[in-house]
């Protein structure tokens, strides 16, 4: 592979310390990096390149501190790393980074391939795309590509995400752009696929015959905390809505696939967000509710009389035969009493015939797709509880789908390595994302129809809820 520059606009940004550095060293610690390359942080404040190489070294110890990295190793990836200080709404900015990009390609003798990573807020889209490529910052070598890696929210509704879409694809072809999802590098979410559609047992369970409902939950402890200013105005809906829980409908419904290959994947993920139901909006209640915690206005950049939610549920439905008639439930919020994501399917209580009595009764099976705290699959199913009597009780077959000598516990690691290779695969196409949000967009102009729920911090949630009780 030629040589390669990571370029991360936003580069000592929450995202970039939390998750992209630590993962490009856990990269280049697994030797998955180009046997070549070079990261360039990019951002406002000013820095020298030694300067920016301690941040790097800091950020490292704060947030990759469990992986115990020799500090030798962490000393020479930082020498790979590099800075350009400027503001993303200055043209120069652009200039300054092709010069630092060009003497890279001069030191190499050679044009280097080049990913850029969106770290920024959504806000600077258009001009970073523009200016990129007016400035040939991001203009592809011979033998050579470019990658521009885009983090959601991509569009703020329907009407924006086509306009920035048109924009994009005048400017860079589908191939070059790398839509994040990052739920989509998880690896319980990766083995939606493979426990769906290898297992014979499932497959032919898997749908309206067999399934009554279908529950995904994310619920998060912390707070908006010092995101605040990006959280407001946005809201739960569309910074995990619209994105991550959407992907994890499609990827419960979809079809399976011709082949397991990228296209053929997408096609299909985009084909069961193209077959949600729209909601009736004139009975909007029934299926949408929204809240917000107290005390989430006490941050003095919150309008005291915003109605940003940081909690919703919908329920959703797939306008696909298989599916007819099978509710999914979707609840997300923040500052809740746990942090727990996770995908429930619940199948039908067979309850009928030998089984159908007081004191032998079935309840129904289960299965569960934990994501976080742990990456587990878990199936729960009616047998015989030991003793001389016969009664059923239920038992639960689980493992961890994480676990083993290759363990990633930082799924931007994924997204990296699969950018790196040009693999789209665990990357929204644009014809995902306008999906998602064809579908969001009437629930968003009609949310004002809706009350907006209080709940305290800390608890379970609203008292309100569309969720049936299970
Ligand atoms: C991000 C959202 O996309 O996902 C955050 O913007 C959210 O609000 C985060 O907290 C959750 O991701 P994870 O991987 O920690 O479950």
């Amino acid at each position: 592979m030629n040589p390669t520059q990571i370029i991360i606009l936003g580069g000592t940004g929450d995202l970039s310390q939390r998750k992209l550095l630590p993962a490009l060293l856990d990269l280049y610690v697994r030797e998955m990096l180009p046997t070549d390359f070079h990261i360039v942080g990019l951002a406002r404040s000013k820095r020298t390149d030694q300067e920016y190489q301690s941040f790097v070294q800091e950020t490292i110890s704060k947030h990759d501190g469990e992986h115990n990295h020799p500090s030798e190793l962490i000393t020479s990836f930082c020498e790979h790393v590099s800075y350009v200080s400027g503001s993303f709404d200055d043209a120069n900015t652009y200039d300054q980074l092709n010069d630092s990009l060009a003497a890279y390609d001069n030191q190499m003798s050679t044009s280097s391939n080049r990913l850029f990573y969106l770290a920024v807020p959504p806000n600077y889209y258009e001009q970073i795309f523009t200016d990129l490529k007016q400035s040939n910052a991001a203009t592809e070598g011979e033998g050579s590509w470019t990658h521009i890696l885009v983090e959601k929210p991509f569009g703020h509704n329907l009407e924006t995400a086509q306009k920035l879409d048109a924009q994009l694809s005048k400017l860079y072809r589908e191939d070059q752009i790398f839509r994040i999802d990052h739920y989509l590098a998880k690896e319980a979410v990766q083995n939606i696929l493979s426990f769906r559609f290898a297992n014979t047992l499932l497959r032919a369970a898997w749908n309206k015959d067999s399934i009554e409902s279908v529950h995904i939950q994310m619920s998060e402890t912390i707070d908006v905390g010092e995101r605040a200013g990006f959280y407001e105005g946005l809201g739960a809906l569309r910074d995990v809505g619209q994105n991550h829980l959407l992907q994890l409908v499609a990827l419960v419904a979809m079809r399976q696939p011709e082949a397991f290959a990228t296209e053929a994947i997408r096609y299909e993920r985009c084909r069961a967000l193209a077959a949600l139901k729209p909601i009736d909006t004139t009975a909007l209640a029934a299926s949408v509710a929204r809240a917000q915690y107290e005390g989430y206005k006490a941050d003095d950049t919150i309008p005291h009389d915003s109605e940003t939610e940081t909690y919703f549920e919908l329920k959703v439905e797939v306008d696909l035969p298989e599916w007819d008639g099978v509710p999914f439930y979707i609840q997300a919020g923040k500052a809740l009493d746990k942090a727990y994501v996770a995908i429930q399917i619940k199948f039908k209580d067979v309850a009928t015939g030998m089984f159908e009595t007081k004191s032998c009764h079935t309840t129904g099976n289960e299965v569960t797709l934990t994501i976080s705290p742990e990456q587990t699959i878990a199936i729960v199913l009616d047998a015989k509880s030991p003793g001389l009597g016969f009664q059923l009780e239920t038992r639960e077959l689980a493992f961890e789908c994480n676990k083993g000598t290759d363990e990633i516990d930082n799924s931007y690691e994924k997204v990296l390595y699969d950018a790196i290779a040009g693999d789209q695969m665990l990357f929204t196409s644009t014809e995902e994302v306008l999906a998602a949000w064809n579908f969001i967009t009437p629930i968003l102009e009609s949310w004002h129809t809706l009350p907006l729920h209080t709940y305290a911090k800390g608890s379970e949630g609203p008292e309100h809820t569309i969720i049936p009780n299970t």
